[in-house]
């Protein structure tokens, strides 16, 4: 007989292209449906529970079905589902903004939405260039980066956080970058201790960005951790420099908060662990607890007024989505940021934060294939190797992460990993016990897969 999973699956199979799926293989394996959701847990068509372990691709913040944020949606429904925000406003728009330019670092003063956290970027970079065409300084149009980051998979966020994996099909589409070595190549891989690593990482990006300082409009950066491109983790200071050598070069400052916003690093925002306010920060995945599409891109009233004008001297910003801004999202987004105060997320996570360091320098550490654990607040990275002390890779061919995931999922668990690095991001509402389920988890999936 068929069932209707059965049915499910050819058809996902027969009409669906999966993102970042070798679909070849997905055509050969029986997929997870997920079709509902539970507090931290996602539930499959077949009635089969998982401990979400990535915040559903590191969004989600409290929890599935959370009440307040499913009556925020139903409520705006009853109201309207989607208006244009070009040239017109509403009403959830309106509010949210006041709210993130409250809770934001003190400088940033205007909210420009968009709907994702590349189409955030994006609007950082053109509005940075235009701005110094605006300013008269039309030589100043380069853009720099930190080498192993992820901005997104848009063609401007893709040229400033580039990964020969990802992207070296679309190269031909990207523009050149200058590219700024992050502290964790030098630790890491050049094996220097922290305080050095970090003192060359500082050194570099004074050289190159002084050296570049007419022709560089703005340089962008992920905040503490480069997630998507490894979970490389930076120490605190980094971020303080970078901010005040682009400053010294009038070179503007762009954040990119899209998956350590909202309290993932233990903070509101990672740049509180500096007290950095940069010119230009980019916010999305949590914005709206993990619940819709809406990004957002903040910036300083200098930036914003430098647009100002007639429309005939056409300074206009001629950027938008049919769906920026949508009401939707803004409502949901709303109620997020009132469970954060209410709930006091960001100071109950506090312990729970150290409880996960503790196990993870004692237990996961302590692994003989795993070379490196990085963690900031509900953001994790569990480097595996073949040979730990050298800092040897297993053979990509082997797909270890993945084998680790898959022997976590028979176990209940579901997370993703980059490579051989295990993520995890829970929600930034799991307590204890659910965290300590998900680590006792994936520390056994680890040893299966990678033996003792
Ligand atoms: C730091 C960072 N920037 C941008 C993006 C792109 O966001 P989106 O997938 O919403 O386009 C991501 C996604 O993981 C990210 O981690």
């Amino acid at each position: 007989m068929t069932t209707f999973h059965d049915k499910l699956r050819q058809l996902d199979h027969r009409y669906l292209w999966h993102p970042f799926t070798q679909m070849q293989e997905w055509l050969g394996e029986d997929p997870v449906i997920i079709s509902r959701g539970d507090g931290h847990y996602l539930i499959d068509d077949q009635g089969q529970k998982y401990l979400d372990g990535v915040s559903s691709l590191w969004c989600n913040v409290h929890g599935h079905r959370k009440k307040e944020l499913d009556d925020a949606i139903k409520d705006q429904l009853d109201r309207i589902a989607h208006s244009t925000f070009l040239g017109l406003s509403h009403v959830p728009g309106i509010q949210l903004a006041q709210k993130l330019i409250e809770i934001a670092p003190i400088g940033l003063q205007r909210v420009f939405y968009s709907d994702s956290g590349a189409t955030a970027v994006e609007i950082a970079l053109k509005m940075a260039v235009q701005y110094w065409q605006l300013k008269g300084e039309e030589k100043r149009t380069q853009i720099a980066s930190l080498a192993e980051s992820y901005h997104g998979d848009t063609v401007g966020s893709m040229s400033v956080g580039y990964s020969e994996t990802f992207h070296r099909f679309h190269k031909s589409l990207l523009f050149a970058v200058l590219r700024i070595t992050p502290p964790h190549v030098f630790r890491y891989y050049r094996q220097m201790s922290e305080a050095d690593a970090l003192s060359a990482a500082i050194k570099e990006a004074d050289e190159k960005l002084s050296a570049n300082k007419n022709t560089v409009a703005a340089f962008i950066m992920e905040p503490l951790m480069q997630g998507a491109a490894g979970m490389w983790s930076q120490p605190v200071g980094y971020v303080r420099a970078l901010r005040e050598i682009c400053r010294r070069n009038k070179i503007l400052f762009i954040l990119d908060e899209v998956a350590t916003g909202f309290g993932r690093t233990g903070k509101m925002f990672a740049c509180e662990h500096d007290g950095v306010t940069p010119d230009i920060l980019c916010m999305a995945k949590g914005i709206t607890g993990g619940y819709l599409p809406l990004a957002a891109t903040l910036t300083s009233e200098e930036i914003f007024s430098a647009f100002l004008g007639d429309y005939k001297e056409f300074k206009t910003f001629f950027h938008g989505h049919t769906y920026t801004g949508n009401p939707l999202g803004c409502a949901v987004a709303l109620a997020n940021l009132a469970i954060f105060h209410r709930e006091n997320v960001i100071e109950n996570m506090q312990p729970r934060i150290a409880y996960l360091q503790k196990r993870l320098s004692q237990e996961f550490l302590a692994l003989p294939h795993v070379s490196d654990v990085r963690q900031w607040g509900y953001m994790i990275g569990i480097e595996l190797a073949q040979d730990r002390a050298g800092r040897k890779n297993y053979a990509p061919e082997k797909r270890t992460g993945r084998q680790v995931i898959l022997a976590a999922r028979q176990r209940g668990v579901m997370i993703r990993p980059l490579g051989d690095v295990v993520i995890l991001m829970p929600p930034l509402s799991m307590a204890e016990n659910e965290l300590a389920i998900l680590l006792d988890i994936v520390l056994d999936s680890i040893l299966t897969v990678t033996g003792n």
